[in-house]
């Protein structure tokens, strides 16, 4: 057969690379970037090690102590490169209102201008001197009928090996996409090309920044940054922004949810999906610890993050998680938060801006209840506790690792690990938990008394900004279903979905998931949080179950139903029932100023809005001042 004039160059793909709209988009992409090489990654540990050697080389990571931290590494980035931009973050739909008031827009043309067409569009030759990563990648098991791949082309090799971890990546995913599978392209680059004989830094970035989503064509474009959601496109550019328009279109849901596994000591499996907004304690959460008078109990993991969840042949939702390890943040994090996670980071790391011991190890605010005397700070300078008295942070004594640091690491590091992780078929759902943190009003947990009411709750969910994020502390932002930074489309539309979903399913007679509220974080008049939280979530959980199973008594209120103190199990736990009084109320003021800020959420969002909504905050207020 004669061959085509003009076949696409295969600039070195391998024989198994079959696809020619891919081979095309990477030639494409090679053009208008101009890396000095091309590197087809096949994601075996020999290529992981070998870019490691040369990270290292590059002086963007360190080894620790192998002996401390067996297969472990450390990079610190660029100071200003250190954790999402949301304000740089664009969806870019044919129309603003496709992307909704909660995102930030622009025109697809006028994109691409900046980006790529334009005289001094910032991609062009943006990778000059380096060398470009072909990451291919699946989203949820290969081959699952959940999951979807991606193809990263990258300047990083720190993000071409950060992929490895956390998602499936590798030369198997071209199996799964044969000559003419659907892939999402997402382009990614530091944006600081090497000029002949010029040294790189290592941690090269640029302050310009744009991480930009085009939900029609399904494109991501990432300009600047080298840093987690910023730079890893498959976790909240694909996995959530992309996925959550797919969904909308295909009758699925990409959620910002971790999903784990509960054992009854009878042996019944239960599973639930919670979301929580960033820095609200999910894989602490995903990896609980079932505490005293819970013996027989077992918690395990399914995904600490995301969740894609699709309706079964059966009626029922199942969920996968498209990730394959964890992107945690460090500080705050030890062995009485969370002892799983601090086993799965034993080994196998890449941490991010932690600190680092005299003995090679690593350490982060919050990991023992006494600092070391002596650590090299994320930034590489001395910290003592002297110097960091001396040189306060908002106050606070300068911290040794970043408030963002982070550990990258498999799943498969996990010991709770559930053994269904991996089922491509996925998990089937019992019960969905919204939660935010919030000092004051929202109370323990609360269950929907339906779909809508469910819906209503999690649309409606706001959470207190920590010091960790920019701007004032403890102020209440909503966001809803957790999904604020993440949603690709217009959220009134999403909130639509979700309601047109659990209508479809109830009509077709299938038993739809309960849906319930919950608050850890209500604070005394001391100003410390009443509810112990973490392993003592569990008596929360156990009630969730038990309103699953039909078995759990509670009592109905204004805003749904809570359990009584008496409906909780509280062996092994001393909790009085003023202390239960102060995280179960229901102040009827502070829930008269609640409803106003629903409602003023409702009117930003008011085009499209489902009818539904605004009438369950009428019947709320109506019943709020009967
Ligand atoms: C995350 C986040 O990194 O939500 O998971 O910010
Ligand atoms: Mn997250």
């Amino acid at each position: 057969m004669n061959q085509p004039a003009h076949e696409t160059p295969r600039l070195g793909a391998p024989a198994h690379v079959k696809h020619d709209g891919l081979l095309a988009w990477v030639a494409e992409i090679a053009a208008l970037t101009e890396p000095a090489a091309i590197h087809w990654c096949d994601g075996s540990d020999a290529e992981y090690e070998a870019l490691i050697e040369q990270l290292i080389a590059a002086g963007t990571l360190q080894r620790l102590n192998p002996f401390k931290r067996p297969n472990s590494f450390l990079a610190r980035s660029d100071p200003g490169d250190v954790a999402r931009v949301e304000d740089r973050t664009f969806i870019c739909s044919a129309t603003r209102d496709a992307a909704g008031p909660t995102n930030h827009w622009m025109a697809p043309d006028e994109m691409r201008a900046i980006l790529q067409t334009g005289e001094n569009a910032l991609f062009k030759g943006c990778m000059r001197g380096r060398t470009m990563y072909v990451v291919p990648f699946s989203m949820g098991p290969l081959g699952s009928h959940i999951a979807h791949v991606g193809v990263e082309l990258t300047d990083s090799p720190y993000v071409a090996v950060s992929m490895r971890v956390m998602t499936r990546m590798g030369a198997k995913v071209y199996e799964v996409l044969g000559r003419d599978g659907g892939f999402v392209p997402c382009v990614h680059s530091v944006g600081a090309p090497l000029a002949p004989g010029h040294d790189d830094v290592p941690w090269p970035c640029n302050p310009t920044k744009y991480i930009v989503h085009y939900p029609e064509t399904r494109e991501i474009w990432s300009y600047g940054s080298g840093y987690g959601g910023n730079a890893l496109l498959g976790k909240k550019c694909f996995a959530l922004r992309i996925a959550s328009t797919m969904g909308r279109e295909q009758g699925w849901l990409a959620e910002h949810m971790l999903v784990l596994g509960v054992t009854s000591p009878q042996g019944r499996k239960y599973h639930v999906a919670a979301a929580f907004p960033s820095a609200c304690g999910k894989t602490n959460f995903s990896m609980l610890v079932p505490p005293a008078g819970f013996d027989g109990w077992k918690v395990t993991t399914i995904g600490d993050d995301i969740a894609w969840i699709k309706p079964h042949g059966d009626g029922r939702l199942y969920a996968i998680n498209p990730e394959a390890g964890y992107f945690g943040v460090a500080p705050g994090t030890n062995f009485h938060t969370n002892p799983n996670c601090m086993r799965s980071i034993e080994r196998d790391v890449i941490f991010t801006n932690v600190a680092l011991t005299d003995d090679g190890d690593v350490w982060w605010e919050g990991m023992t209840d006494e600092p070391p005397a002596h650590l090299i700070d994320w930034q590489g300078r001395d910290w003592t506790p002297e110097i960091a008295a001396a040189n306060p942070v908002g106050g606070k004594p300068r911290p040794a690792a970043h408030p963002n640091s982070r550990f990258t690491v498999a799943a498969t590091n996990n010991p709770v690990l559930d053994p269904e992780w991996d089922n491509p078929e996925g998990v089937p759902i019992d019960a969905f938990i919204f939660g935010g943190r919030r000092s004051t009003t929202v109370p323990l947990v609360t269950e929907a008394r339906d779909w809508t009411e469910g819906v209503y709750m999690a649309a409606t969910m706001g959470s207190e900004t920590t010091a960790a994020a920019a701007g004032a502390q403890g102020v209440v932002r909503r966001d809803p279903f957790a999904m604020l930074p993440f949603a690709g489309y217009n959220m009134a539309y999403y909130f639509q979905h979700w309601l047109d979903l659990g209508a479809k399913l109830q009509g077709s007679g299938a038993k739809l998931p309960r849906i319930f509220c919950v608050n850890w974080f209500r604070k005394g008049p001391d100003g410390k949080f009443v509810w112990p939280g973490y392993g003592e979530n569990m008596r929360v959980l156990h009630w969730i179950l038990g309103r699953v199973d039909g078995r759990a008594e509670g009592q109905e209120h204004l805003f749904g139903v809570s359990p009584r103190f008496d409906d909780l199990r509280w062996d092994g736990m001393t909790f009085t029932r003023e202390q239960y009084e102060r995280v179960i109320s229901i102040e009827r003021e502070a829930w008269q100023h609640e409803l106003a800020l629903h409602q003023e959420l409702f009117t930003q969002l008011a085009h499209g809005l489902p009818r539904q909504l605004e009438a369950t905050r009428q019947r709320l207020q109506a019943a709020l001042s009967a």
